[in-house]
């Protein structure tokens, strides 16, 4: 039991960068017909941005995970409200349903869109034994092919799409070489622009999909000194994904504009970045310069494990609790070694506000 928690400690989302690239041609992106802000949300990727997909094994399910939201753990990696409630919230949708518990819901509430995203995956297997991204895809076509949602439906849809690095932390586990890394990384993005056209060619209006964070800032990597120094190694290879990640969207949209392809969908289809880097940055700097005895460490995690083979929510025998949660939740940027608290998330969303702007 507690095994299969700790495989999933490296379980993420995320998003923010200001970067627009209409998927278009400027011709057909002009005076475009679809002004209208999209009606549905789907959500791929990971612990950013599951809301519920993971078993009730996951410390997603056990306390005291969503102490804050709902008050009971939710499925949710947080003490409560995750990017994809925000991200829905701003679009004034209902945060989807997960896919996981499509069938004991009234079909009524699956009209908001559907979240895929399982905790602790990313585009190829890792340590966690949820689906990948390509099989979230898979279950999202085959809604759509059972005409859960129509035409209509889809063209007025916005796709959440959050890779955090779950790939890196299985390529690390698995002992990868250093010098494998460019190449592994060119990989993922390869796969992750592949998943991107074919949500795409489902329909999908239009999409987001984050950029990775300061992977080295996380408590995870910067336990070791006192949650003082960020790894430079995993901060260089986030910076690394998303240079690719912005080079190879900008060919694709350079491709597109080459091939006229994009013309063929009429609706202004869209990609934008949620650059996660900046807004993590940007809300640490915000947290280090508030006033008074709030301003602690913006880097140190709210619930911890007591020791070090213990992570937050571990429970001993007879339900002895291995780990201590701190005070001021409310006031905490990280909730757990990896993931934002609620409060982090609505600091993130309130720097990310410009790129979602574009999807409007
Ligand atoms: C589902 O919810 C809708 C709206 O709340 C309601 O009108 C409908 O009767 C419900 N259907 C079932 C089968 O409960
Ligand atoms: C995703 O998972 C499926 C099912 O386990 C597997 O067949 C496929 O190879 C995986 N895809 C990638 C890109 O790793
Ligand atoms: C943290 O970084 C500072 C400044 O680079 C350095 O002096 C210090 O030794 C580092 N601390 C640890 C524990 O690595
Ligand atoms: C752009 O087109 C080139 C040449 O056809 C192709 O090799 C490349 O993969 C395309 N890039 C993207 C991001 O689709």
């Amino acid at each position: 039991m507690e095994k299969q928690r700790d495989l999933l400690f490296f379980c993420l989302v995320l998003a923010c960068s200001s970067s627009f690239l209409p998927w278009v041609s400027s011709s057909s992106a002009e005076g475009g017909p679809e002004k209208a802000p999209p009606k549905l949300l789907f959500v791929f990727g990971d612990s950013y941005a599951d809301t519920g997909n993971t078993e009730e094994l996951s410390v997603a399910w056990v306390p005291p995970y969503g102490s804050t939201f709902p008050g009971e753990p939710s499925g949710r990696f947080s003490d409560g409200l995750v990017l994809t409630d925000y991200v829905a919230s701003y679009f004034g949708i209902e945060s989807p349903h997960p896919y996981r518990l499509r069938n004991h819901v009234n079909k009524t509430v699956l009209q908001h869109g559907m979240n895929f995203a399982y905790g602790g995956t990313g585009v190829f297997d890792t340590m966690a034994k949820e689906p990948n991204m390509t099989t979230q895809i898979d279950f999202f076509q085959s809604s759509v092919e059972q005409n859960v949602y129509t035409k209509h439906d889809l063209s007025s849809s916005v796709a959440l799409v959050s890779l955090a690095g779950n790939d890196y932390a299985a390529f690390a586990m698995k002992k990868g070489k250093p010098e494998e890394l460019p190449s592994f990384i060119a990989s993922v993005i390869d796969q992750l622009i592949h998943n991107l056209k074919r949500i795409r060619g489902l329909g999908v209006g239009k999409i987001m999909v984050t950029a990775l964070g300061p992977l080295g800032c996380l408590p995870q990597l910067t336990a070791v000194s006192s949650f003082k120094n960020c790894s430079s190694k995993w901060d260089s290879i986030a910076r690394l994904h998303n240079l690719k990640l912005r080079q190879s969207l900008q060919e694709l949209k350079t491709n597109e504009s080459i091939t006229g392809s994009s013309c063929l969908s009429s609706s202004s289809s869209a990609l934008t970045v949620l650059d996660l880097d900046s807004a993590f940055i940007s809300a640490f700097d915000m947290l280090r310069h508030r006033s008074g005895e709030l301003s602690e460490n913006p880097l140190k995690p709210c619930c911890v494990g007591m020791t070090a083979g213990y992570s937050c929510g571990s429970v001993g025998d007879k339900g002895v609790k291995n780990y201590v949660v701190c005070d001021h939740p409310e006031t905490s940027f990280f909730w757990d070694n990896i993931h934002p608290s609620q409060y982090g998330w609505r600091a993130v969303y309130s720097f990310l506000g410009s790129s979602l702007h574009h999807l409007l």
